[in-house]
């Protein structure tokens, strides 16, 4: 994988599949300490023991279909080619956390890529019942985009929506315009 969007999708997969209705995504960028510490927490199934301590099996899966089991072990080798680390806190009935630790100046650091459509297209599909938080931090400065908050802004029209979808995709565009801004400032 390219880019650390395609990862999110990815990892996020895994939340839709333990059924999650809640997915909460955290990137905080901290130049100062060099590193950046993408987040993601589901309020899914969650993992047993056994699975858990097999996750980052690249043979481990529990998926009846196109078996593989890459997406953890992926993002796992992704954070130690730059020097960083994984983390994965999950109990069974109490959702999962993963949290992927990269050394951000590291010359093997994935870049972020699209954001915006790794968020847009799981909004425009998995939107109508699953809510999405976004938080995204630059050296503290940052902004929150949350699912949750636009459709009670929107009340009965659907987030997925074409012009509500190109209406937010212009939203998060400025919002990473902004943030590239301040960090050049
Ligand atoms: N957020 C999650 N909630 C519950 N179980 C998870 C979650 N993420 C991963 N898992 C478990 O870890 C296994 C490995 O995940 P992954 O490496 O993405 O491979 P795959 O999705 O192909 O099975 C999954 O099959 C699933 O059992
Ligand atoms: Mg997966």
């Amino acid at each position: 994988m390219k880019d650390l969007s395609l990862h999110i999708l990815d990892i996020v997969e895994n939340s839709i599949a333990a059924g999650a209705k809640n997915i909460k995504i955290t990137i905080d960028e901290d130049t100062k300490k060099d590193l950046l510490i993408l987040k993601i927490q589901d309020d899914g199934k969650g993992m047993n023991k056994k699975t858990l301590s097999k996750a980052l099996d690249p043979f481990f899966t529990t998926k009846k279909v196109r078996r593989i089991g890459l997406g953890l072990s992926m993002l796992a080798q992704a954070t130690r080619e730059t020097g960083g680390s994984i983390d994965i806190k999950s109990k069974k009935g109490e959702g999962a956390c993963i949290t992927a630790i990269f050394v951000y100046s590291h010359i093997d650091r994935k870049p972020l890529g699209d954001i915006t459509e790794t968020l847009i297209s799981l909004i425009a599909t998995r939107g109508f019942d699953i809510d999405f938080i976004y938080k995204h931090y630059k050296n503290k400065h940052g902004f929150i985009f949350d699912t949750k908050v636009i459709k009670k802004k929107l009340k009965d029209v659907p987030v997925y929506n074409t012009l509500v979808i190109n209406y937010l995709k212009n939203n998060l565009t400025k919002e990473f315009e902004k943030l590239k801004k301040r960090s050049n400032a």
